[in-house]
């Protein structure tokens, strides 16, 4: 599977966290050249990326924005965009790992994405060439630096910028939390990524007449990730458990019979633990969660020194665990 992302128009369902984690293990843990594009306007993957965040807040981030890149095609003066002016930095630590970073101007995008989506289809080339913008920009990057798997980040929205970011990739997983709002809001997606594809297939069929190429906007459903964070947090996991079977049963009934599919079968493809303290240590250190150390753990106690001892052991057991659950996305990423 070459360029992915992780849907789900339900806000803080660890989204961004698992994406900068999954690109990070397949770059760090199986040897893979990976492109991060951040084109959630709220840019809290750029912010991952280069964590810890700089001391002055005016100082400029490195690297191209995807609002800088696609801007020319948006305002109309390039059909496609010239990715040879695009700058990609790459990760301090993790060195095949590169972003095409967030911008806050972003957001000016939805309405540019707004106007494709319901004029691509009439006889405007202009609203044609900003429809398949983004699907060529990621492919045009794929070509230029040979990355084996670009992953998008996408904002809690069901907007135009999602619309067209999911249908731009081969793939994407759903992660959840169980609870009757995320039940509500997967019922809600299975809906609307169908109605997207559908879409889709009378949008381009009237592009051949003008000479404009088309992509497959049939992105796979690559499985069901479970955030039970706050579950495993809570007193009893009970209720929780409910919510999880819920939310199965919707993507069984609701999406695999009506979408192109992984598998056949309704289950969490990986179920993530609470991993607390960590994540505001591996946003100032810039590591992915499971590569946190003893070292880290200096940053969390009062005196400056390491943990040791069976807290040591909990913290070391946590960052662990998590990258365990990674390595299962991972896979399913390198199979596909
Ligand atoms: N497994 C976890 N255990 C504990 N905290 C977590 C876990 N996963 C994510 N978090 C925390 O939950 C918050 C939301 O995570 P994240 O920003 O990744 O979600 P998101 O789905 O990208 O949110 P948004 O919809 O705003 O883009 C963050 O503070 C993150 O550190
Ligand atoms: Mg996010």
């Amino acid at each position: 599977m070459r360029t992915l992302t992780f849907y789900n128009h339900k806000g803080g369902v660890s989204k961004t966290t698992t994406t900068f984690s999954l690109a990070a293990y397949l770059a760090s843990r199986c040897n893979k050249k990976v492109l991060l594009i951040d084109a959630d306007p709220q840019s809290n993957l750029t912010e991952n990326f280069f964590a810890p965040p700089a001391e002055d807040d005016d100082s400029a981030l490195p690297g191209t924005s995807i609002y800088e890149a696609l801007q020319p095609r948006f305002e109309g003066a390039a059909a496609r965009v010239e990715v040879s002016k695009i700058v990609l930095p790459t990760h301090k630590l993790y060195k095949t790992l590169s972003i095409l970073r967030g911008d806050w101007n972003f957001s000016l995008a939805e309405r540019y994405f707004s106007n494709a989506l319901a004029l691509a289809i009439t006889e405007s080339v202009h609203e044609k060439h900003t429809y398949v913008v983004l699907y060529n920009l990621i492919q045009d990057l794929i070509g230029a630096h040979g990355f084996d798997h670009v992953l998008v980040d996408l904002g809690p929205a069901s907007g135009a910028i999602t619309n067209l970011a999911l249908l731009s990739c081969d793939g994407y997983f759903i992660p959840v939390t169980p609870d009757r709002f995320c039940t509500q809001a997967v019922e809600a997606l299975a809906k609307l990524v169908q109605r997207w594809i559908e879409r889709h297939q009378k949008t381009v069929a009237t592009f051949p007449p003008f000479g404009i190429t088309s992509f497959p906007g049939e992105p796979r459903f690559l499985g069901t990730v479970s955030n039970a964070f706050k579950a495993y947090a809570g007193r009893t996991k009970k209720p929780y458990e409910y919510w999880e079977r819920q939310i199965l049963r919707i993507i069984a009934s609701e999406l695999l019979p009506k979408v192109p599919s992984h598998s056949s079968t309704a289950e969490y493809v990986a179920s993530i633990k609470d991993f607390g303290g960590l994540a505001p240590v591996a946003h100032i250190v810039g590591k992915a969660i499971f590569d946190l150390d003893r070292e880290d753990t200096k940053l969390t106690s009062a005196g400056g020194g390491a943990w040791s001892g069976v807290a040591l052991e909990s913290w070391l057991a946590r960052a662990r665990e998590y990258g365990d659950e990674i390595d299962k996305l991972a896979r399913i990423v390198i199979d596909e």
